[in-house]
C-alpha cells in the first residue's frame, strides 16, 4: 500500500469559463442530466463485473480501466493527436454530452429555489462547506435552463487574492491596440461581460475569496445590470442576465468576508450542508459507475465519511469527494485482490483520509484516522 499521502486539497483558483451546449429535451424532474467533464452518467462500453474471481494484476487494471479509454471507442487509444486536434476533439461544446446528477433532498429543494429566483430577476447564492455540491448544482442549473431558454451562456470564475475586476470585464490586447487603438477589435471580453452581454448565467464561484476591491466591483452588475468597459463605455445586460454567487461560510480560514453591499445585493440565501446518508450513498454511487461495490460497503463508507463530521479532534471534515473516492479505489482493489472487504476499506481509507480532514491542533490526523477506521471496520 502506498503511503505517501496526498496534500491537502484547497478550492481551485484558477478562473474558469465555461460553456455548456444546448439541447431541445426538456428539464426532467427526475434525478439525473448528463454532465461535460466529469462524466460519471455514462455507461461504461466494458462492462466491469462487481465480483472476480481470481485477482488481477496492476497492468490488466489500468488495460481494462474505463477512465482510460476514449468515451466514443472501447480501447485505449494509442493515436497520438496533434495539439489542434486535441483542441478540437475535446472541446466540450462539440461534445453534446449533458450532465447528470443525484437531485434529491437538499439538492431538488435548492434547484427549484434558484429557479424561483431566476424567475423573480433576485440573485441566489449558494453556502456551504467545501465539496458540498455548489459549483455542480450550479452547473446543472445552467444546463436545465439553457434547455428552457436556448441560450446556452454559462460563464464562471473561481476567485481567490489575486482576482481583478480586468479578469471579469476584461482586457485591451497590447499589439492590437498600438495598431487599432482602444477598439473593440483590441478587446478580450471577460467571463463577465461575456454573460451579461448574451443574457447568460455568470456564477462567482469562491465570492468571498475576492478581495474588497474586486467584491466592489461586482455591486453595479448587481445592482443596475450595467458594466463600464473602459475606453468602449458602459454596457447593459441584455434580459436573462443571472448572477449566482457560490461560497464557503464565511467562519472558515483563507475567506474574506462579504462586504455588507455585496451580501445586501444577494436576495436568496442557499444553504447546503453534508446531505442525508440516503442522499450521500446515491451521489457516491453515482460518481463510481465503473468499479461497483456492494450495499454494505458503501454504507461503512459512508460512516467513515460521516465521522469525520462530528469527531470532536477534527476541525475540517471529508468532503463528498472522499466518499466517491474511497469508492472507486475500494471497488478497485476489491478486484485486484481477494481480501475481506472490510480489510481493503480499511487499508485504503487512511490514504484518503490523511489529506482530506484536517485535526484540531495538536491532533495527529493518523491517530483519529485509525480511530475511526476501527470502528467502522476493526482494526486496520
Ligand atoms: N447532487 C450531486 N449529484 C452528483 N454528484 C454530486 C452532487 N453534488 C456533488 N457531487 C459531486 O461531489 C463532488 C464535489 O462537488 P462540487 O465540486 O460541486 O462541490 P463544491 O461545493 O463546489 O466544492 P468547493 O467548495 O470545494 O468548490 C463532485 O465530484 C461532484 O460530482
Ligand atoms: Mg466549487
Amino acid at each position: 500500500m502506498a503511503k505517501k499521502p496526498s496534500p491537502k486539497k484547497t478550492p481551485s483558483s484558477n478562473s474558469s469559463p465555461s460553456k455548456l451546449t444546448p439541447t431541445k429535451k426538456p428539464i426532467s424532474k427526475s434525478t439525473t442530466t448528463k454532465i461535460p467533464q466529469k462524466n460519471p452518467s455514462q455507461k461504461p462500453k466494458t462492462s466491469v463485473k462487481p465480483s472476480q474471481k481470481k485477482p488481477i494484476d496492476n497492468l490488466t487494471i489500468l488495460k481494462s480501466s474505463p477512465y482510460l479509454k476514449d468515451s466514443s471507442k472501447s480501447q485505449i487509444s494509442k493515436k497520438q493527436y496533434t495539439l489542434k486536434e486535441l483542441f478540437e476533439k475535446n472541446l466540450l461544446s462539440q461534445q453534446g454530452e449533458k450532465m447528470e446528477i443525484v437531485l434529491s433532498g437538499q439538492y431538488q429543494d435548492a434547484l427549484d429555489l434558484m429557479y424561483e429566483a431566476d424567475a423573480s430577476n433576485l440573485y441566489p447564492i449558494l453556502v456551504g462547506p467545501p465539496g458540498i455540491g455548489k459549483t455542480t448544482l450550479c452547473r446543472f442549473y445552467a444546463q436545465s435552463r439553457a434547455e428552457i431558454t436556448g441560450n446556452d451562456s454559462f460563464e464562471w470564475i473561481t476567485f481567490d487574492e489575486s482576482t481583478k475586476p480586468a479578469h471579469l470585464v476584461g482586457s485591451f490586447n497590447p499589439a492590437t491596440t498600438i495598431q487599432k487603438g482602444f477598439s473593440f477589435e483590441a478587446f478580450n471580453p471577460g467571463p463577465l461581460i461575456k454573460a451579461m452581454l448574451n443574457g447568460g448565467v455568470f456564477l462567482a464561484n469562491e465570492i468571498n475569496r475576492a478581495t474588497e476591491y474586486t467584491q466592489n466591483s461586482l455591486l453595479e452588475p448587481l445592482e443596475e445590470k450595467t458594466l463600464a468597459i473602459p475606453h468602449i463605455g458602459r454596457m447593459k445586460a441584455s434580459p436573462g442576465f443571472f448572477f449566482i454567487g457560490a461560497m464557503n461560510p464565511s467562519e472558515l480560514v483563507g475567506t474574506h468576508r462579504l462586504g455588507e453591499a455585496l451580501k445586501d445585493r444577494f436576495n436568496v440565501w442557499i444553504e447546503l450542508d453534508y446531505p442525508d446518508k440516503k442522499t450521500e450513498m446515491k451521489i457516491i454511487e453515482h460518481n463510481n459507475p465503473y468499479y461497483k461495490i456492494n450495499e454494505g460497503t458503501l454504507e461503512k463508507i459512508y460512516l467513515i465519511i460521516n465521522r469525520t463530521r462530528t469527531h470532536h479532534q477534527i476541525q475540517t471534515p471529508a468532503s463528498l469527494r472522499s466518499g466517491i473516492a474511497l469508492a472507486r479505489l475500494t471497488g478497485v482493489a476489491q478486484k485486484k485482490v481477494k481480501k475481506d472487504p472490510d480489510k481493503i476499506l480499511g487499508d485504503i481509507a487512511s490514504n484518503v483520509l490523511y489529506g482530506a480532514i484536517q485535526t484540531k491542533p495538536g491532533v495527529k490526523a493518523n491517530d483519529v484516522i485509525k480511530s475511526i477506521i476501527s470502528q467502522v471496520v476493526g482494526s486496520a
